[in-house]
């Protein structure tokens, strides 16, 4: 076993999680969600998106959203683009960190980006070159990693070649996304390790959705492979507008609850992130979707 001694966190909750909102959620609550985000200890909060407003209209206010938050000393607030009107749009209004992303199956690139996968990855080209130019990093998805809700299985072999594309164009990490929630632990190890022959270990993320219930039995078995960067969501919201059925990201909570009885460093607050979830969910109108949250709060 090759666990690693700490783990980053990337919280996704507030682009990932609230782009999959029916409501509108006022700016004003999305400012709050990330400034409280960053007093948990998070280090790394993606913060919105400057995708087209007109294709995820939940984030149209990504400017305000990120002119509004605390931009607290050390935590990087990287924000989603998929395009140079994108790219532009966030430098606007001060971005250092961007992410781009594409699938591993053709034919959700289409349904959720219009392109094709070597479109995608031809748009980044100059999006990478311009932020290479301007000091920003990168960081580049793969979606759609164990199962696609279009095409169904997705080939080993394109979920390599995809990651390892994007790393070759500069992506400083590469996110690798089960966006359907479909995978198993055995198959994401050897998604991963798969992966991991063509890009660094120390360059992956993983991103898994809890739509069956498997992310952190899949997170753990990447843990054992020397994965040290994890995707979640505060409260477990999230999924993509774009992948019918996809649920919640795996919850914050939950991972920072395992990682801690682990051993697994994060330098995150969990009864702060806890709070951060109940307070989210109340302003959502539901029920978190952390069992760790929910064990807490009936305790
Ligand atoms: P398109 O319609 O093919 O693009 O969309 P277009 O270039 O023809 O432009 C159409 C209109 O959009 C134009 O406006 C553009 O100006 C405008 P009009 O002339 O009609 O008034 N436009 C923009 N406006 C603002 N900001 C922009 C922008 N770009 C174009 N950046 C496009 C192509 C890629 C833009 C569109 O398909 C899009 O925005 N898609 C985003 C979909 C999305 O956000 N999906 C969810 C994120 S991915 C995800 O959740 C998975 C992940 O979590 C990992 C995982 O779980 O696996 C990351
Ligand atoms: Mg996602």
């Amino acid at each position: 076993m090759n666990l690693p001694a700490a783990v980053r966190i990337v919280e996704v909750g507030a682009r990932d999680g609230l782009q999959n909102e029916a409501a509108i959620i006022p700016t004003s609550t999305k400012i709050e969600l990330i400034d409280r985000l960053s007093a948990c200890g998070l280090t790394t909060i993606e913060a919105t998106s400057f995708v087209s407003p007109k294709w995820v209209p939940q984030l149209a206010d990504a400017a305000e959203v990120y002119a509004g938050i605390r931009k607290a000393a050390g935590v990087s607030y990287p924000v989603l683009v998929p395009n140079l009107q994108g790219y532009e749009r966030a430098r606007a209004v001060g971005v250092t960190e961007i992410a781009v992303f594409a699938a591993a199956s053709e034919a959700f690139s289409r349904r959720n980006i219009n392109a094709s996968i070597d479109e995608s990855i031809e748009r980044f080209v100059p999006v990478l070159k311009r932020a290479r130019g301007d000091g920003v990093q990168v960081r580049g998805y793969v979606s759609t990693v164990l199962g696609c809700p279009y095409q169904g299985e997705v080939p080993l072999a394109d979920v390599v070649h995809v990651a390892q594309r994007l790393h070759a164009l500069g992506c400083h990490e590469i996110s690798l996304g089960d966006t359907i929630g479909v995978g198993t632990p055995a198959k994401a190890r050897a998604m991963l390790r798969a992966v991991a022959d063509a890009v660094p270990m120390s360059a992956l993320a993983v991103h898994f959705h809890d739509t069956y219930g498997q992310a952190l039995a899949n997170i753990l078995a990447c843990l054992e492979e020397g994965v040290a960067v994890i995707d979640s969501a505060v409260s477990g919201t999230g999924g993509c507008p774009y992948a019918k059925g996809a649920s919640g990201n795996v919850a914050s909570e939950d991972v920072v609850y395992m990682l801690d009885g682990m051993g697994i460093a994060t330098g995150i607050d969990l009864a702060r992130l806890i709070d951060t979830g109940l307070w989210l969910s109340q302003a959502l109108g539901r029920q978190t979707s952390s069992r760790v949250a929910r064990a807490r709060a009936a305790a």
